[in-house]
Order: C-alpha cells, then sequence, then structure tokens
C-alpha cells in the first residue's frame, strides 16, 4: 500500500511539472482527488480492506499525499504573479506621449492641393539641386540675362545650382507627358536673399502648369480667383496686374492683402511662352498653357496674421505648438 501511495505521488509531480495553464492543474484536481473516481480516494478506500496489521500508519501518509497534492494544485491554478505585474498599478495615470502635429507650411501645402484637385490636378516633386539649363535656359533665360539678376543663388559648379524656383519643373515635366497637363509642382527653392520679414534664403514654392488645346488668360484669371476664394474667404481683397516673366507672355503678379502689412504678392503667372512649350517637345500651334507659381510660406502668414516669415522656420515650439 505504501508502495502504491508513493508511486501515485511520484505519477503526480511528473504531471505537475508539464502543467502549462492554471486551469489544466483543475483537471489534475479531478484526476487525484476527485470524490468518486480520484486516484488517492480509490486508494484511500482500500484502506479498509486491508488487514489491520497493515493498517498501521497508513491513513497519515495518505492525509500528508492530499496535503501536498491539494497544495500543489492551489499554488498552480493561480496565475502566474511575476514581480513586474505585481509591482504594475493599471490604476496609475499614464506617461503622456508627445504627439506632433504638421508644420502650418506643410499644412498649407496640403490645403493648396486639395484646392487644385478639385480642378484635376495632380502634382509631382523635383530636384532641389539642378541644371542651369532647366532652371534658367529652358525658360528663356540664357547665361547673362538680366532676369537671372533677381534670381542668384548657390552654385555647385558652374552648371548646377540650388533651384530659384520651381518653374525648373515646367520643362522637365512636359518632356515626359503628353498635353492636356494639369500638374502642381510644391518644393523648397533657394535664392541669395538678405533674410528679412518676407524673404529668406530658403522658401517654398507651387508650381501650377496647365496646358490644353484651349487655355486662356481668363482661364487663369477664373481659376486663380476660385483658389484666392476658396483658400483665404470669399471676402478676400486681391489685386491684380502686369509683370514680365522671360517664360509667360502676358505675365501677371497676384497680391492680397494683409491687415498689418498691407499688399503682399503671393504668386507671379501667366500664358506659357511658346518657346518654353516648344523646349518641352509640345506643339505651340496646337496648344497653349498657363501656369504660376506660388508662395505658401507668404500664403501661411495672410492666412494666421503672422508679422515675420522667420518664425516659421526658427522651430520654437512656443509657436509651432499652436498649429
Ligand atoms: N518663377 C517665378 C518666381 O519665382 C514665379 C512664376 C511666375 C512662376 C510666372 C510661373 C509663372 O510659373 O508662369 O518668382
Amino acid at each position: 500500500m505504501k508502495k502504491k501511495l508513493n508511486k501515485v505521488l511520484a505519477e503526480f509531480k511528473n504531471e505537475v511539472e508539464q502543467l502549462e495553464s492554471p486551469a489544466v492543474a483543475e483537471s489534475l484536481r479531478i484526476k487525484y482527488l476527485g470524490r468518486k473516481n480520484g486516484i488517492l480516494t480509490k486508494l484511500t478506500s482500500e484502506i479498509k480492506t486491508l488487514p489491520v496489521s497493515k493498517r498501521r500508519g497508513i491513513g497519515t501518509s495518505v492525509k500528508q499525499i492530499r496535503e501536498e497534492i491539494t497544495a500543489t494544485i492551489n499554488e498552480k491554478s493561480q496565475p502566474k504573479q511575476t514581480t513586474k505585474t505585481q509591482e504594475l498599478d493599471i490604476t496609475t495615470p499614464g506617461k503622456k506621449i508627445a504627439v506632433g502635429s504638421l508644420h502650418p507650411i506643410t499644412t498649407v501645402i496640403e490645403d493648396v492641393k486639395e484646392i487644385f484637385r478639385y480642378l484635376g490636378f495632380t502634382w509631382t516633386d523635383g530636384p532641389e539641386v539642378e541644371s542651369d539649363l532647366y532652371n534658367f535656359q529652358k525658360l528663356n533665360m540664357p547665361p547673362g540675362h538680366p532676369a537671372r539678376d533677381v534670381q542668384q543663388t548657390y552654385y555647385i559648379d558652374d552648371d548646377t545650382l540650388l533651384r530659384t524656383h520651381t518653374s525648373n519643373m515646367q520643362v522637365r515635366y512636359l518632356e515626359k507627358h503628353k498635353a492636356p497637363i494639369r500638374v502642381l509642382f510644391p518644393g523648397r527653392c533657394y535664392r541669395r536673399d538678405m533674410p528679412d520679414a518676407t524673404h529668406l534664403p530658403s522658401f517654398y514654392q507651387i508650381e501650377g502648369l496647365l496646358v490644353d488645346s484651349k487655355s486662356s488668360m481668363t482661364d487663369l484669371l477664373g481659376t486663380l480667383d476660385f483658389f484666392v476664394k476658396n483658400f483665404f474667404g470669399e471676402k478676400t481683397k486681391t489685386r491684380i496686374y502686369g509683370h514680365h516673366f522671360p517664360y509667360t507672355e502676358p505675365s501677371i503678379e497676384i497680391e492680397v492683402y494683409h491687415q498689418k502689412k498691407g499688399w503682399i504678392e503671393i504668386l507671379g503667372a501667366g500664358m506659357v511662352h511658346p518657346n518654353v512649350l516648344r523646349n518641352g517637345g509640345i506643339d505651340p500651334n496646337k496648344f497653349r498653357g498657363w501656369a504660376f507659381g506660388m508662395g505658401p510660406d507668404r500664403l501661411v502668414m495672410l492666412k494666421y496674421g503672422i508679422n515675420d516669415i522667420r518664425i516659421l522656420y526658427n522651430n520654437d515650439l512656443r509657436f509651432l505648438n499652436q498649429f
């Protein structure tokens, strides 16, 4: 009998060793201690069949084994508690995760895209390090052209420079796409400008280009009017006047009224010069185009009433957190 009892205990220990979950511990309780068919229960009931001489001490052994099995099962059926989980108090307030927000210039670029998307425009990026060819020459500005003076820039070598405007993308795009075309080129530009409230040596532009068989100056004006009203609101005061760009003919500029600073120029535009179309492989007798280049930095100033453009690039969180 003693032997049998020891064997039961050994078997139990072996099984407990391989236990995988608290639920399985419960099934062991039934297997060994179950009221009817529990292995130990059955053995206990056999005691009374033993001759009295052999019963000595058996009762105590059974009791000990039962206690050991019970204690082990109780312990194993508790979910595992590691020191770590004991330390975790789920009622303490969590640490605040700092969530960033979009920079106002990014937001404005996205807003502009959205308005033009509505009019059927897509958009694409272009190189900021550009050849003299695409930045100037293909846009009717050969070396020495006076219009280059207002767009001085940083040269990597004699023919490579940091683009002065997103207009560099016009001929690049025309070369690879067939008319009709409606596209925006947002991106960063560079000029040798002294920083002041409305100028910085690095700034953003969004170029727009449309080429179609029947495009006209009236379409351009209508489109820009639609844009300004959608972006700033119906009552915004704008003014348009004639200008000169070598790559548009005729050319215009648009200014928007700023409460504190008066009129601020937000874009240059015009009908794409036939030479530019030709440089891009488009026949100017079949197609006409218009284009514009606007400054999202200026749009941010006007929209949010900011006086100084430099604050947009200082990365001061006291300013940026307001957006
Ligand atoms: N590239 C001009 C600038 O940087 C802006 C501009 C004027 C872009 C006329 C155009 C345009 O596409 O047609 O000042």
